[in-house]
Protein backbone atom coordinates (compact mmCIF):
# COMPACT_ATOMS: atom_id res chain seq x y z
CA UNK A 1 0.00 0.00 0.00
CA UNK A 2 1.00 3.33 -0.92
CA UNK A 3 -0.76 6.74 0.57
CA UNK A 4 -3.20 5.39 1.55
CA UNK A 5 -3.68 2.97 -2.28
CA UNK A 6 -3.83 -0.26 -3.02
CA UNK A 7 -0.86 -1.85 -5.45
CA UNK A 8 -1.78 -2.33 -8.31
CA UNK A 9 -1.16 -5.71 -9.24
CA UNK A 10 -3.84 -6.67 -12.46
CA UNK A 11 -5.62 -10.07 -13.02
CA UNK A 12 -6.26 -11.80 -16.10
CA UNK A 13 -9.33 -11.53 -17.67
CA UNK A 14 -10.76 -8.36 -16.28
CA UNK A 15 -12.47 -5.26 -18.10
CA UNK A 16 -9.27 -1.97 -17.93
CA UNK A 17 -12.04 0.31 -16.58
CA UNK A 18 -15.39 0.30 -15.05
CA UNK A 19 -18.00 2.69 -14.32
CA UNK A 20 -19.65 2.87 -11.31
CA UNK A 21 -23.03 3.91 -10.88
CA UNK A 22 -23.08 6.17 -7.62
CA UNK A 23 -26.71 5.04 -5.76
CA UNK A 24 -25.31 6.92 -2.53
CA UNK A 25 -27.62 10.00 -2.50
CA UNK A 26 -30.77 7.99 -4.12
CA UNK A 27 -30.51 4.36 -2.57
CA UNK A 28 -28.69 5.48 0.41
CA UNK A 29 -30.47 8.43 1.39
CA UNK A 30 -33.75 7.14 0.60
CA UNK A 31 -32.90 4.50 3.65
CA UNK A 32 -32.18 7.12 6.38
CA UNK A 33 -34.59 8.01 8.73
CA UNK A 34 -33.43 11.23 9.24
CA UNK A 35 -34.44 13.97 6.18
CA UNK A 36 -31.13 15.34 5.34
CA UNK A 37 -31.63 18.88 4.21
CA UNK A 38 -31.64 19.83 0.11
CA UNK A 39 -28.40 21.50 0.37
CA UNK A 40 -26.83 18.72 1.93
CA UNK A 41 -27.48 16.10 -0.41
CA UNK A 42 -26.16 18.89 -3.30
CA UNK A 43 -23.52 19.54 -1.65
CA UNK A 44 -23.15 15.76 -1.59
CA UNK A 45 -23.22 15.15 -5.26
CA UNK A 46 -20.92 17.95 -5.75
CA UNK A 47 -18.23 16.25 -4.07
CA UNK A 48 -18.69 13.04 -5.29
CA UNK A 49 -18.62 14.79 -8.82
CA UNK A 50 -15.33 16.15 -7.72
CA UNK A 51 -13.88 12.37 -6.29
CA UNK A 52 -14.17 11.83 -9.96
CA UNK A 53 -17.23 9.43 -10.36
CA UNK A 54 -19.31 10.69 -13.17
CA UNK A 55 -22.56 8.79 -13.08
CA UNK A 56 -24.25 9.80 -10.05
CA UNK A 57 -28.09 9.01 -9.34
CA UNK A 58 -29.67 12.20 -7.58
CA UNK A 59 -33.41 11.13 -6.88
CA UNK A 60 -36.34 9.73 -7.19
CA UNK A 61 -39.55 10.86 -8.67
CA UNK A 62 -41.91 8.84 -6.73
CA UNK A 63 -44.73 9.66 -4.33
CA UNK A 64 -43.49 11.92 -1.60
CA UNK A 65 -45.47 9.44 1.12
CA UNK A 66 -43.89 6.26 -0.45
CA UNK A 67 -40.16 7.87 0.42
CA UNK A 68 -40.57 11.36 2.62
CA UNK A 69 -36.89 11.00 1.97
CA UNK A 70 -36.77 11.98 -0.89
CA UNK A 71 -40.07 14.56 -1.30
CA UNK A 72 -37.42 17.33 -2.26
CA UNK A 73 -36.37 16.26 -5.72
CA UNK A 74 -38.31 19.30 -7.44
CA UNK A 75 -35.89 21.67 -5.39
CA UNK A 76 -32.62 19.62 -5.25
CA UNK A 77 -32.86 19.18 -9.24
CA UNK A 78 -32.14 23.04 -10.07
CA UNK A 79 -29.04 23.20 -7.44
CA UNK A 80 -27.60 20.33 -9.62
CA UNK A 81 -28.00 22.08 -13.03
CA UNK A 82 -25.12 23.33 -13.84
CA UNK A 83 -22.88 20.09 -12.87
CA UNK A 84 -25.79 18.10 -15.85
CA UNK A 85 -25.08 20.37 -18.25
CA UNK A 86 -22.46 19.39 -21.46
CA UNK A 87 -18.78 20.70 -20.96
CA UNK A 88 -18.63 23.10 -23.79
CA UNK A 89 -21.58 25.30 -21.89
CA UNK A 90 -19.38 25.28 -18.54
CA UNK A 91 -21.15 22.20 -17.33
CA UNK A 92 -19.02 18.77 -15.61
CA UNK A 93 -21.00 16.63 -18.16
CA UNK A 94 -22.26 14.52 -15.41
CA UNK A 95 -24.63 11.57 -15.90
CA UNK A 96 -27.14 12.60 -13.27
CA UNK A 97 -29.71 9.80 -13.31
CA UNK A 98 -33.20 9.50 -11.41
CA UNK A 99 -35.69 6.90 -10.56
CA UNK A 100 -39.30 7.52 -12.25
CA UNK A 101 -42.15 4.47 -11.26
CA UNK A 102 -44.47 5.90 -13.92
CA UNK A 103 -45.89 8.61 -16.57
CA UNK A 104 -46.83 11.53 -13.11
CA UNK A 105 -42.91 10.86 -12.21
CA UNK A 106 -41.56 11.18 -15.43
CA UNK A 107 -43.30 14.21 -15.97
CA UNK A 108 -42.51 16.01 -12.86
CA UNK A 109 -38.36 15.03 -13.99
CA UNK A 110 -38.83 15.81 -17.89
CA UNK A 111 -40.25 19.31 -16.11
CA UNK A 112 -36.87 20.00 -14.98
CA UNK A 113 -35.00 18.88 -17.53
CA UNK A 114 -33.63 15.56 -16.63
CA UNK A 115 -31.90 13.86 -19.14
CA UNK A 116 -31.67 10.19 -17.78
CA UNK A 117 -34.38 7.89 -15.57
CA UNK A 118 -34.58 4.89 -14.18
CA UNK A 119 -37.64 2.18 -14.09
CA UNK A 120 -37.73 -0.17 -11.64
CA UNK A 121 -39.14 -3.68 -11.83
CA UNK A 122 -39.30 -6.39 -9.53
CA UNK A 123 -38.60 -10.33 -10.12
CA UNK A 124 -41.00 -11.40 -7.76
CA UNK A 125 -44.74 -10.61 -7.47
CA UNK A 126 -44.04 -9.96 -3.46
CA UNK A 127 -41.78 -6.57 -3.90
CA UNK A 128 -43.31 -6.06 -6.87
CA UNK A 129 -46.57 -5.23 -4.58
CA UNK A 130 -44.71 -3.91 -1.59
CA UNK A 131 -42.31 -1.23 -3.64
CA UNK A 132 -45.07 -0.26 -6.40
CA UNK A 133 -48.62 -1.56 -5.51
CA UNK A 134 -48.68 -3.72 -8.93
CA UNK A 135 -48.21 -7.24 -9.80
CA UNK A 136 -44.97 -7.97 -12.16
CA UNK A 137 -46.86 -7.02 -15.32
CA UNK A 138 -48.64 -4.46 -13.71
CA UNK A 139 -45.74 -2.81 -13.61
CA UNK A 140 -44.18 -3.35 -16.66
CA UNK A 141 -47.66 -2.41 -18.09
CA UNK A 142 -46.73 1.02 -16.27
CA UNK A 143 -43.16 1.23 -17.33
CA UNK A 144 -44.21 0.75 -21.26
CA UNK A 145 -45.57 4.78 -21.76
CA UNK A 146 -42.95 6.27 -19.21
CA UNK A 147 -39.91 4.19 -21.60
CA UNK A 148 -41.86 5.22 -25.23
CA UNK A 149 -42.05 8.75 -23.97
CA UNK A 150 -38.43 8.89 -22.82
CA UNK A 151 -36.96 7.46 -25.54
CA UNK A 152 -39.59 10.14 -27.76
CA UNK A 153 -37.52 12.60 -25.60
CA UNK A 154 -34.62 11.51 -26.35
CA UNK A 155 -33.89 10.46 -22.23
CA UNK A 156 -31.50 7.08 -21.44
CA UNK A 157 -33.33 4.51 -19.63
CA UNK A 158 -32.25 2.35 -17.26
CA UNK A 159 -34.35 -0.86 -16.17
CA UNK A 160 -33.37 -2.03 -12.33
CA UNK A 161 -34.74 -5.29 -11.72
CA UNK A 162 -34.89 -6.03 -7.72
CA UNK A 163 -34.80 -9.69 -6.06
CA UNK A 164 -32.79 -11.15 -8.54
CA UNK A 165 -31.27 -13.55 -5.98
CA UNK A 166 -33.78 -14.03 -3.54
CA UNK A 167 -36.79 -12.54 -1.87
CA UNK A 168 -38.09 -11.60 1.76
CA UNK A 169 -40.62 -13.24 1.55
CA UNK A 170 -40.68 -15.89 -1.59
CA UNK A 171 -37.17 -16.77 -0.56
CA UNK A 172 -34.98 -18.02 -3.80
CA UNK A 173 -35.85 -16.40 -7.14
CA UNK A 174 -35.66 -18.86 -10.05
CA UNK A 175 -33.07 -17.54 -12.80
CA UNK A 176 -35.74 -18.58 -15.43
CA UNK A 177 -38.06 -16.18 -13.95
CA UNK A 178 -35.29 -12.96 -13.34
CA UNK A 179 -34.32 -13.95 -17.14
CA UNK A 180 -37.67 -13.51 -18.20
CA UNK A 181 -38.57 -10.03 -16.74
CA UNK A 182 -34.88 -8.93 -17.93
CA UNK A 183 -35.73 -9.73 -21.55
CA UNK A 184 -39.13 -8.09 -21.01
CA UNK A 185 -37.49 -5.02 -19.76
CA UNK A 186 -35.15 -4.68 -22.34
CA UNK A 187 -38.10 -5.32 -25.13
CA UNK A 188 -39.80 -2.35 -23.20
CA UNK A 189 -37.01 -0.39 -24.81
CA UNK A 190 -34.81 0.00 -21.51
CA UNK A 191 -31.16 0.91 -22.64
CA UNK A 192 -29.57 -0.77 -19.47
CA UNK A 193 -30.41 -3.29 -16.77
CA UNK A 194 -29.27 -3.19 -13.11
CA UNK A 195 -29.51 -6.98 -11.72
CA UNK A 196 -30.51 -5.95 -7.99
CA UNK A 197 -29.31 -7.90 -5.44
CA UNK A 198 -31.63 -5.96 -2.69
CA UNK A 199 -31.25 -8.26 -0.06
CA UNK A 200 -27.72 -9.23 -0.27
CA UNK A 201 -28.07 -12.77 -0.73
CA UNK A 202 -26.04 -13.82 -3.80
CA UNK A 203 -22.93 -16.18 -4.08
CA UNK A 204 -20.88 -16.23 -6.63
CA UNK A 205 -21.71 -18.72 -8.74
CA UNK A 206 -25.14 -17.62 -8.68
CA UNK A 207 -24.30 -14.72 -10.28
CA UNK A 208 -22.43 -15.82 -13.17
CA UNK A 209 -25.07 -18.59 -13.52
CA UNK A 210 -27.16 -15.61 -13.90
CA UNK A 211 -25.41 -13.66 -15.78
CA UNK A 212 -25.12 -16.73 -18.10
CA UNK A 213 -28.88 -17.36 -18.49
CA UNK A 214 -29.78 -14.04 -19.35
CA UNK A 215 -27.33 -14.29 -22.13
CA UNK A 216 -28.96 -17.33 -23.37
CA UNK A 217 -32.15 -15.51 -22.91
CA UNK A 218 -30.66 -13.00 -25.47
CA UNK A 219 -29.63 -9.96 -23.23
CA UNK A 220 -25.75 -9.07 -23.76
CA UNK A 221 -23.58 -8.16 -21.16
CA UNK A 222 -22.76 -4.69 -22.50
CA UNK A 223 -26.25 -4.02 -21.49
CA UNK A 224 -25.95 -5.34 -17.78
CA UNK A 225 -24.76 -3.63 -14.27
CA UNK A 226 -24.99 -4.67 -11.39
CA UNK A 227 -26.17 -3.30 -7.87
CA UNK A 228 -25.18 -5.97 -4.93
CA UNK A 229 -26.05 -4.92 -1.61
CA UNK A 230 -23.38 -6.01 1.31
CA UNK A 231 -25.82 -7.53 3.69
CA UNK A 232 -23.85 -10.67 4.29
CA UNK A 233 -20.68 -9.58 3.10
CA UNK A 234 -20.73 -11.02 -0.54
CA UNK A 235 -20.62 -7.98 -2.52
CA UNK A 236 -16.92 -7.69 -3.42
CA UNK A 237 -16.53 -11.44 -4.12
CA UNK A 238 -20.06 -10.89 -6.34
CA UNK A 239 -18.51 -8.23 -7.85
CA UNK A 240 -15.06 -9.72 -9.03
CA UNK A 241 -17.30 -12.86 -10.26
CA UNK A 242 -19.61 -10.19 -12.90
CA UNK A 243 -16.53 -8.43 -13.73
CA UNK A 244 -15.04 -12.14 -14.81
CA UNK A 245 -18.04 -12.52 -16.86
CA UNK A 246 -17.27 -8.77 -18.49
CA UNK A 247 -19.68 -6.60 -17.19
CA UNK A 248 -18.33 -3.16 -16.85
CA UNK A 249 -20.97 -1.31 -14.82
CA UNK A 250 -20.99 -1.84 -11.08
CA UNK A 251 -23.62 0.09 -9.00
CA UNK A 252 -22.02 1.48 -5.61
CA UNK A 253 -23.31 4.08 -2.52
CA UNK A 254 -20.37 6.55 -1.00
CA UNK A 255 -19.48 4.86 2.35
CA UNK A 256 -21.89 2.01 1.95
CA UNK A 257 -24.95 3.99 2.53
CA UNK A 258 -28.22 2.49 1.87
CA UNK A 259 -31.11 -0.20 1.64
CA UNK A 260 -34.73 -0.13 0.89
CA UNK A 261 -37.36 0.51 2.78
CA UNK A 262 -40.14 -1.68 1.19
CA UNK A 263 -37.12 -4.89 1.72
CA UNK A 264 -36.91 -4.63 5.83
CA UNK A 265 -33.70 -7.20 5.42
CA UNK A 266 -31.92 -5.11 2.95
CA UNK A 267 -28.89 -3.40 4.81
CA UNK A 268 -26.29 -0.91 2.84
CA UNK A 269 -25.31 -0.96 -0.75
CA UNK A 270 -21.54 -1.83 -1.69
CA UNK A 271 -19.20 1.13 -0.47
CA UNK A 272 -18.13 2.76 -3.55
CA UNK A 273 -14.56 2.74 -1.28
CA UNK A 274 -14.61 -0.47 -1.33
CA UNK A 275 -15.18 -1.06 -4.23
CA UNK A 276 -12.53 1.39 -5.63
CA UNK A 277 -9.92 0.02 -3.22
CA UNK A 278 -10.40 -3.64 -5.48
CA UNK A 279 -11.16 -2.02 -8.77
CA UNK A 280 -7.70 0.04 -8.27
CA UNK A 281 -5.84 -3.17 -7.01
CA UNK A 282 -7.01 -4.79 -9.88
CA UNK A 283 -5.43 -2.17 -11.71
CA UNK A 284 -8.25 -1.13 -13.32
CA UNK A 285 -9.38 2.55 -14.12
CA UNK A 286 -12.36 4.09 -12.16
CA UNK A 287 -11.49 8.20 -12.67
CA UNK A 288 -11.94 7.92 -8.96
CA UNK A 289 -9.41 9.76 -6.30
CA UNK A 290 -10.29 7.39 -3.70
CA UNK A 291 -8.67 9.77 -0.60
CA UNK A 292 -11.20 12.61 -2.08
CA UNK A 293 -14.06 9.90 -1.88
CA UNK A 294 -13.36 8.90 1.48
CA UNK A 295 -13.09 12.52 2.69
CA UNK A 296 -16.72 12.91 1.20
CA UNK A 297 -18.27 9.50 2.83
CA UNK A 298 -16.97 10.81 6.35
CA UNK A 299 -18.18 14.54 5.81
CA UNK A 300 -21.61 12.51 5.09
CA UNK A 301 -20.95 10.15 8.26
CA UNK A 302 -20.97 13.32 10.18
CA UNK A 303 -23.72 15.18 8.37
CA UNK A 304 -25.82 11.94 9.54
CA UNK A 305 -24.43 11.62 13.02
CA UNK A 306 -22.65 8.16 12.53
CA UNK A 307 -19.63 6.65 11.25
CA UNK A 308 -19.61 5.14 7.45
CA UNK A 309 -19.77 0.90 7.44
CA UNK A 310 -17.52 1.13 4.78
CA UNK A 311 -14.37 -0.83 5.76
CA UNK A 312 -12.19 1.19 3.40
CA UNK A 313 -13.69 4.36 4.82
CA UNK A 314 -12.89 3.11 8.16
CA UNK A 315 -9.33 2.31 7.38
CA UNK A 316 -8.51 5.50 5.70
CA UNK A 317 -10.23 7.88 7.63
CA UNK A 318 -8.21 6.13 11.08
CA UNK A 319 -4.81 5.99 8.91
CA UNK A 320 -5.31 9.97 8.75
CA UNK A 321 -6.69 10.64 12.29
P1 LIG B 1 -50.14 4.03 -5.80
O1 LIG B 1 -50.65 4.34 -4.44
O2 LIG B 1 -50.59 2.77 -6.45
O3 LIG B 1 -50.37 5.29 -6.75
O4 LIG B 1 -48.56 4.03 -5.71
P2 LIG B 1 -51.55 5.61 -7.75
O5 LIG B 1 -51.04 5.41 -9.14
O6 LIG B 1 -52.78 4.86 -7.35
O7 LIG B 1 -51.78 7.16 -7.45
C1 LIG B 1 -52.16 7.58 -6.13
C2 LIG B 1 -51.79 9.04 -5.93
O8 LIG B 1 -50.38 9.17 -6.01
C3 LIG B 1 -52.36 9.97 -6.98
O9 LIG B 1 -52.65 11.21 -6.30
C4 LIG B 1 -51.22 10.21 -7.91
O10 LIG B 1 -51.26 11.46 -8.59
C5 LIG B 1 -50.05 10.19 -6.96
P3 LIG B 1 -54.15 11.62 -5.86
O11 LIG B 1 -54.90 11.60 -7.16
O12 LIG B 1 -54.59 10.51 -4.92
O13 LIG B 1 -53.96 12.94 -5.23
N1 LIG B 1 -48.80 9.79 -7.63
C6 LIG B 1 -47.63 10.46 -7.59
N2 LIG B 1 -47.27 11.61 -6.96
C7 LIG B 1 -45.99 12.02 -7.17
N3 LIG B 1 -45.09 11.37 -7.94
C8 LIG B 1 -45.42 10.23 -8.57
C9 LIG B 1 -46.74 9.74 -8.39
N4 LIG B 1 -47.37 8.66 -8.88
C10 LIG B 1 -48.63 8.70 -8.41
N5 LIG B 1 -44.52 9.60 -9.33
C11 LIG B 1 -46.42 4.44 -6.79
C12 LIG B 1 -47.77 3.73 -6.88
C13 LIG B 1 -45.55 3.87 -7.89
C14 LIG B 1 -46.65 5.93 -6.98
C15 LIG B 1 -45.81 4.17 -5.38
O14 LIG B 1 -45.83 2.80 -5.16
C16 LIG B 1 -44.41 4.67 -5.23
O15 LIG B 1 -44.15 5.87 -5.27
N6 LIG B 1 -43.44 3.74 -5.03
C17 LIG B 1 -42.02 4.11 -4.89
C18 LIG B 1 -41.28 3.12 -4.04
C19 LIG B 1 -39.81 3.42 -4.04
O16 LIG B 1 -39.35 4.49 -4.42
N7 LIG B 1 -39.00 2.42 -3.59
C20 LIG B 1 -37.56 2.55 -3.51
C21 LIG B 1 -36.87 2.48 -4.87
S1 LIG B 1 -36.64 0.82 -5.51
C22 LIG B 1 -35.14 0.31 -4.79
O17 LIG B 1 -34.62 0.96 -3.93
C23 LIG B 1 -34.47 -0.93 -5.36
C24 LIG B 1 -33.22 -0.60 -6.18
O18 LIG B 1 -32.24 0.09 -5.41
C25 LIG B 1 -32.59 -1.89 -6.74
C26 LIG B 1 -32.40 -3.00 -5.68
O19 LIG B 1 -31.65 -2.79 -4.71
O20 LIG B 1 -33.06 -4.03 -5.86
C27 LIG B 1 -33.58 0.29 -7.39
MG1 LIG C 1 -30.78 -0.95 -4.04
Amino acid sequence: MIDGLPMGVPAAGLPRRVRIHEVGARDGLQNEKAIVPVEVKAEFVRRLAAAGLTTIEATSFVHPKWVPQLADAEQLMPLLAGLGDAPETGGAGLRLPVLVPNEHGLDRALALGVREIAVFGSATESFAKANLNRTVDEALAMFAPVVAKAADAGVRVRGYLSMCFGDPWEGPVPIGRVADVSRRLLDLGCDELSLGDTIGVATPGHVTALLTALNEAGVPTERIGVHFHDTYGQALANTLAALQHGVTTVDASAGGLGGCPYAKSATGNLATEDLVWMLHGLGIDTGVDLGQLTDTSVWMADQLGRPSPSRTVRALSHKES
